[in-house]
């Protein structure tokens, strides 16, 4: 399998905080893979760095063969790159239709927009029978599928997941899984970020682990569940 996103060496820093230390890791194309860490560990900066929401201050990151690490974030995903953000933030006073249609807004054809969103309501039935509500009077799983949904919109070749389980109950934490797991099935490579260890490691392909800013460690789930340092992560 080849590499769809490679970081090396990655540096980023907000203000004079320095948070990420020279990351680096890949991404094979297909797959779906890891990044756990414990809180503050510098895991959403490292979304927000692939994304240039917050730019890597050394280093480099390819995404697809492409040097994306200076572009700017529209660039990046217009290249293929989608993000579904920590908090999931749907626009609530907009309707699950309106909220998946912001998803497509780099696409001019409504006839695609239209084709991608009966594919998503083909995976989440309930947001096609509340097509037309707020999402912000949705429950919290349903805006999780929703900011799924929308991230889907763009037909991305990697999904980046910041933490989708995080406040659900756990019947929508095992569904949200299982669509993570049949998007990949779909063709979508998928980089997750997750605390919660072990169904995360279930669904992966390959993990990394991430502490003070550092890959500490990294391997296949049953690799990673064998290890010190994923116990140390999470209890110790
Ligand atoms: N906008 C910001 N300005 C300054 N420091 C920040 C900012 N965002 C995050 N940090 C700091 O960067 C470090 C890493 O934060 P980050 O959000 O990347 O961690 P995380 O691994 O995603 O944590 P969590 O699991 O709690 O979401 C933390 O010490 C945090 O306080
Ligand atoms: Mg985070």
């Amino acid at each position: 399998m080849a590499e769809i996103l490679e970081l090396d060496g990655v540096a980023t820093a907000y203000d004079k905080a320095d948070v990420l230390q020279g990351v680096s890791l890949s991404v094979q194309s297909g797959s779906i893979t890891c990044l756990l860490g414990s809180n503050g560990s510098g895991k959403t900066t490292l979304v927000r760095s692939i994304l240039g929401l917050t730019p890597a201050r050394a280093g480099r990151i390819v995404f697809n063969g492409t040097d994306i690490t200076r572009l700017p974030t529209h660039k990046i995903i217009a290249a293929g790159i989608a993000c579904i953000p920590e908090g999931r933030k749907v626009f609530p006073k907009l309707t699950v239709e309106e909220n998946l249609r912001v998803g497509a807004y780099q696409e001019r054809s409504d006839k695609v927009t239209l084709a991608r969103m009966t594919e998503i309501f083909q995976i989440f039935p309930r947001l096609s029978e509340r097509r037309a509500q707020l999402a912000g009077t949705m429950s919290g799983g349903e805006q999780a599928m929703i900011s799924i949904g929308r991230g889907l919109m763009c037909a991305p070749k990697l999904l980046l997941i910041d933490e989708p389980s995080l406040g659900l109950s756990p019947l929508f934490v095992k569904e949200n899984f299982n669509i993570i797991r049949q998007i990949n099935q779909r063709g979508i490579t998928v980089l997750l970020v997750e605390q919660n260890v072990r169904q995360t490691l279930a669904i992966s392909h390959f993990g990394f682990v991430l502490s003070k800013g550092r890959v500490v460690t990294s391997g296949t789930p049953s690799e990673l569940s064998a290890r010190e340092e994923v116990k140390a992560a999470y209890f110790g």
